[in-house]
């Protein structure tokens, strides 16, 4: 069928046309929001979950009801080879965030004044004073040069200022397992200050699955700040939603084992979801259903795409050596595996480059820890990538 209505949309953080499956993530923002303008406090939030479940897609969403409330939005993306770039990072888009708030740089209260001026300040100290507020610096606010100091100044001064003006500030942080250490204790001890001085100054992170233990590990008070919401596959109904409903508002239907067919294959998970209803929406000779020989062909050219971009990517970036481990946790399925079996399948000869070999899969985003000891990929379906390759 026509490409051009194509309403499927596999890509990173790209919006899907049916967003389905996450009014209870987004109903707790609301709710934050709403106590928020009330004076009243709440946990910032952390979503976790696999590459491809919809972590981006959901802090958008999130972002775009935080500036309909007309907030104070700041979106970051963390990024380990460049630690410097939170701070930078946080200091531009704080200052467009205000900038965006007219009403603070033309009729501004001494609260605002205060805020302005720390996030002028903070910007000196970053050395990113690209976007001019026309405040002076505040000299010793937010300027220290130490993150964990300044972030809490800002969730002081600008807190203030937003609470005066019955609005609040969303810090949308994603990737945030890249922040080092002393970022995410920084991101703790802001959200702690906020809450006991009762500022309106919300995180809202996304990050893998082991973004909650590192959080942990950075302020040990992390496990009572946050609100952890796992992001994770679709459940079915919602999946049959994502699948449907775009094509329906092209007058075009599934037939119902078509549907089934491609719901099993993707397991539900969305990236999936959106990869296979492209294909098979391409394949589909139409004009108005899709059936399941369409679902089957497309599929098959949904897989072929998936291996040669999402999975192959990954593979690709390993060494020899990290192969190794990657084909060596294959085994468990996707469930995590003991480091322990992992050295026993690998033999004596390389579990002395197991340390490294994890490290690096770890730094490159393609493992992670679920626990001491664990070791599990980071995009589904990749043991049986690995099984596919060597088979071939
Ligand atoms: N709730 C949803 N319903 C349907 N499709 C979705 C949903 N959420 C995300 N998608 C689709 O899934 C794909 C991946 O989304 P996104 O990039 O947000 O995932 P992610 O979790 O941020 O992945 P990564 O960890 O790789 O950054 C996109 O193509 C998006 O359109
Ligand atoms: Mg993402």
């Amino acid at each position: 069928m026509d490409p051009r209505r194509n309403p499927y949309n596999p890509g990173a953080g790209l919006r899907p046309a049916a967003l389905a499956g996450r009014d209870d993530d987004i109903e707790a923002f609301e709710i934050l929001a709403d106590r928020a303008q009330n004076g009243l406090m709440s946990r910032s939030i952390v979503f976790s979950g696999l590459r491809g479940v919809g972590k981006t897609v959901l802090l958008s969403e999130l972002a775009g009801r935080a500036l309909e409330r007309n907030w104070l939005v700041v979106q970051v993306e963390a990024e380990h080879t460049l630690p410097d770039h939170f701070s930078t990072a946080m200091a531009v888009e704080l200052a467009n965030a205000a900038r965006r708030q007219g009403s603070w740089l033309t009729r501004a209260t001494e609260k605002i004044r205060l805020a302005l001026g720390s996030i002028t300040s903070f910007q000196a100290a970053v050395g990113a004073e690209g976007v001019s507020l026309g405040f002076e610096r505040i000299p010793g606010r937010a300027d220290s040069g130490s993150i964990q100091v300044d972030l809490v100044d800002l969730a002081e001064t600008v807190g203030a200022a937003a609470k005066e003006e019955g609005i609040g500030i969303a810090i949308l942080i994603d990737e945030m397992q890249e922040l080092t250490t002393e970022q995410m204790s920084a991101v703790c001890r802001s959200c702690h200050r906020a809450g006991q001085s009762a500022l309106p100054w919300f995180v809202v992170g996304g990050g893998l699955p082991n973004l909650p233990t590192r959080l942990a590990e950075a302020e040990s008070y992390a496990e009572r700040l946050f609100d952890y919401r796992m992001v994770d596959r679709l459940a079915d109904a919602d999946a049959v939603f994502a699948l449907v409903e775009p094509a329906s508002a092209q007058q075009v239907a599934w037939e119902a084992d078509a549907a089934q067919f491609l719901l099993d294959e993707s397991s539900g998970y969305p990236y999936f979801l959106q990869q296979f209803g492209k294909t098979v929406w391409d394949a589909a000779a139409g004009p108005d259903t899709i059936t399941l020989e369409d679902a089957t062909i497309g599929i098959a050219e949904g897989q072929q795409q998936l291996d040669l971009g999402f999975y192959s990517s990954r593979w690709e970036r390993a060494t020899k050596a990290e192969r190794e481990f990657l084909r060596a946790m294959a085994p468990d399925d996707g469930q995590p595996s003991r480091i322990a079996d992992i050295s026993d399948r690998l033999g004596k000869a390389s579990s002395r480059s197991l340390g490294p070999a994890r490290a690096n899969l770890i730094g490159k985003g393609i493992v992670y820890g679920p626990e001491h000891g664990m070791i599990a990929y980071t995009v589904p379906g990749m043991a049986d990538y690995v099984r596919r390759r060597d088979d071939e």
